[in-house]
Formats: structure tokens, sequence, C-alpha cells
């Protein structure tokens, strides 16, 4: 116990002692430092590991019907398909063209075939079809998933898709989120599963997860600016991941071999799609107050900004999870970037000395999905037999928010 009379001694003791304490607790614990612009690469908000054990077993795609070509655009900005195609490598894209569809589980008749229906062509339908593609490659029946990610930006109810896209499925025994990381989303979505899934998902009891990525962006640009309006089509693509069982004895070597993610929100200004507030005078007693109901304004994009970011990081991020799966670059079969730009992908590969005829492209007929470009693009090279059971797959993912992040595959 401290009395009255040694107070001031203590207290000069703390006072000489307090400069060494200090030095001491800074050089084992800096203080945080906040990063000037998104030029640096963001240390504080980051993370990465390796392996999850997991299997990826199914992977599905859907697109929607409509087609807007390059020339299609040469009527809406002043463009050309030969600029798109030289600055981008897209000369297509799919976008949606009706209004919301009803709840796709309780806005139909009993037996109605809803899902043939062009008119019922909305984000969500096009993530169940993606999904329902995903299951039956995976043989994994709906009713054994223990949950579902719907990774997305342009969600068609602010509460989030992914419980009415699980509801269709008859994903009876599941829970369900969406989960918002732009263009990253797919990616930071199967990490998310991944360590559900981890080591047979002793942890968590989960079993089977089921990862949607689906954007619908054209609903959000702004088609007098031809900047950002040529880059993006709408689509989703789906994952089914499994956990590895204790019989399986290659359960190390597939899955997840390797992640690494990053974000930093002072880059998020060279992309973004804020809501544009509108006053509303509520009469309460008294004076009333001001409130505000909301709505979206168009996406604004500094391409410029956003190019040099995806090129600076993406290499990097690439190599973080490469290490963290302790594997060579050599051993790479795929690189399969978000498709964005296929100058992105070209410098990418050149800064990683992997090969274009070794990365997955199908940015040209779709153009920018965000969130679904990376099963999109993965399931058509699935399908198409070009990527096999076995083979290594390096993605990464990087967009909005700013956000990015890489994840080594190792396919079924
Ligand atoms: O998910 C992530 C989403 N975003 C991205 O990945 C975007 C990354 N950035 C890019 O892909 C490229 O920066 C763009 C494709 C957006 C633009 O390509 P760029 O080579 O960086 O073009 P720029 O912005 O330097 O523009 C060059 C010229 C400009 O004209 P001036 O100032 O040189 O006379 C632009 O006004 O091209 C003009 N331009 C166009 N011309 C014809 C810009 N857009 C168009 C267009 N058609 N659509």
């Amino acid at each position: 116990m401290i009395n009255n009379q040694s107070s001031p001694s203590i207290l000069i003791l703390v006072l000489l002692l307090l400069p060494i304490t200090n030095s001491f607790l800074l050089q084992n614990n800096p203080p945080p430092t906040f990063l000037k612009n998104n030029e640096q690469s963001s240390k504080l908000q980051a993370t990465s590991g390796a392996p999850l054990e997991c299997r990826a077993v199914g992977i599905g795609s859907a697109a929607p019907r409509t087609v807007v070509t390059n020339v299609d655009l040469e009527t809406v900005v002043e463009t050309s398909d030969e600029w798109i195609r030289t600055r981008t490598g897209i000369s297509q894209r799919r976008v949606l063209v009706h209004p919301i569809a009803p709840h796709p589980v309780h806005g139909f008749e009993e037996g109605e075939d809803w899902m043939a229906d062009e008119k019922n062509e909305g984000l969500k339908i096009l993530g169940i079809k993606a999904a329902k593609q995903a299951l039956e490659m995976s043989n994994v029946d709906p009713e054994d998933i223990d949950f579902v990610i719907c990774a997305t930006s342009s969600q068609e109810d602010l509460f989030g898709d992914s419980t009415s896209i699980a509801a269709a499925l008859g994903c009876k025994n599941s829970f369900a989120f969406d989960l918002t990381a732009a263009c990253s989303g797919f990616l930071f979505g199967i990490v998310t599963a991944g360590q559900y899934l981890d080591r047979g998902g002793k942890a968590s009891g989960v079993s089977h997860a089921l990862v949607v990525g689906a954007d619908a962006l054209s609903r959000f640009v702004d088609w007098d600016d031809r900047n950002s309006c040529i880059l993006f089509g709408d689509a989703a693509g789906a994952m089914v991941l499994s956990s590895s069982h204790d019989n399986d004895e290659d359960s190390d070597k597939y899955g997840i071999l390797g992640y690494s993610m990053h974000s930093n929100g002072l880059g998020s200004k060279d992309l973004q799609c804020s809501m544009t507030p509108t006053v509303r005078p509520v009469k309460t007693r008294g004076d009333g107050v001001e409130l505000s109901t909301a709505s979206y304004d168009f996406m604004t994009m500094n391409g410029k900004e956003v190019y040099k970011f995806a090129t600076r990081e993406v290499p990097r991020v690439l190599n973080e999870a490469l290490d963290a799966a302790n594997i060579d670059v050599e051993q790479v079969d795929w690189l399969l970037l978000h498709q964005a730009n296929i100058r992105i992908m070209e410098v990418v590969a050149q800064r990683l000395g992997i090969p274009m005829d070794k990365v997955i492209t199908n940015l040209s007929d779709y153009g920018n999905t965000s969130a679904a470009s990376i099963p999109l693009a993965l399931d058509e090279a699935v399908r198409e037999g070009k990527v096999k059971k076995g083979d290594i797959i390096a993605c990464a993912g990087f967009g909005a928010g700013l956000s990015w992040g890489a994840a080594i595959l190792r396919w079924g």
C-alpha cells in the first residue's frame, strides 16, 4: 500500500522512468502509422495464411441473354470498337435489361417455370442458375450445404440476396450472408469459406459451403461516361467447397494452399458508388426533423489510378500468397485474375514471369463482371477441359475499396 508520504518520491521515480518505458514500448509496439496515399502497400490492413484444407468441387456460371457489343456503344458515347478492344481487350458484354424480378421463391406460383422466362432475368436468378450448375458438378445435395455466401456490391435487396438464393436452391439447412468487397468479393468469399471448412470443419461443424459471386454493375454505371461504361457487364458465378475428411490422404495438397488479402480505404475515392441523400422533412412534434432518404448515385472511377494500383499491388499480393503456400511460380498451371483489362493481365503475368498461354481469360466476351469474373472464367476453363483436377491456379481479385487479394487453389 502506498502511503501519502511516499507518493512524491514514487511520482519522481515514475517521471524519471517514463522516457525509458516509452522508448521500450515504441520499439516493441510501433504506433500505428496511417498510410498517406494508396501508393504504398497497406501493411496494416492485411492478412495472409496457409493452407486452408478444403476442396473446390463444383463450379458454375450464368450471364444475361442481352449482348451489347463495342459497335453498339459507338452510338451511346464517343468511342470506337478499335479503342475499346486495344485499350481493354473487351469486345462485348452481357447486361440485364429487365426490372428486378419477384422473389425467387414466394414471388411465383407453385410449379411455374419462372427460371425459363426471360422477363424474370435478374441478378438473384443469375446467382441461382450459377449455383445450380456448381451444385450439380459437386454432387453435394443442397440440403447438405451448411452456409451460403453471396459476394456482391449490387444486391437486389439492401438486406442481402444470399438468403433468397439459398431458399430457391433448397439449401434448407444453411445460414447465409452477403459479403461486399467489390471485384475482390469472390476471392474474399472463398477464403472466408475456407476458414470454416479448414481441418475437416471440426471447429465450425461446416462440411459444405456455396460461394456465389454476382454483380450487375450495368445498373450503376453512367451510360454517358465513356471512361467507365465500356468496361462493365453483368453475370454470376458460383463454387461449392467441401471440407476434407480424415481419410482424405491428399487433404493438405488440395483446396486453398495459400492466400493474402488487403484493403486500403484511402484509395476508395478512385472507384466508388456513393449514396445521394435527398432531404425528407418528417413532421414530429414542434418544428419537425429533416431526415433523408437515399439512393445510389452512378459509379465514378479514376481509371488511370485504378490501373496503376492493380499493376503495382496484384503481382505483390500473388507473391505473398505463393510464399504462404510455399509454391514456386513455375509450379503454377494457370493465372486467373479478376477480368478488368487485358493490359493489366499482361503486366501482372510479365512481372511474375508467367507466359500468357497460362492466363485464363474470357474478358473479351463478358467485360468486367466484378465479383462474378473469377468464377465465370474458371467455369468456362473447367468445362472446356482446360483446367484439370490437381491443377494449381493462382487467382487474384482487386477493385473498389480499395481491396485486393490472392489465393492459390488446387482444383478438384
Ligand atoms: O474492377 C476494377 C475496375 N476498374 C479498372 O480495372 C480500370 C483500370 N483502368 C483501365 O482499365 C484504363 O485506365 C481505362 C480502360 C479505363 C482507360 O484506358 P487508358 O489507356 O488509361 O486511357 P486514358 O484514361 O489514359 O485515356 C486516353 C485517352 C483520353 O483522351 P485524351 O485526353 O488523350 O485526348 C481519354 O479521354 O482516351 C480517351 N478515352 C476514350 N476514347 C475513346 C477514354 N475513354 C475512351 C473511350 N473511347 N471509351
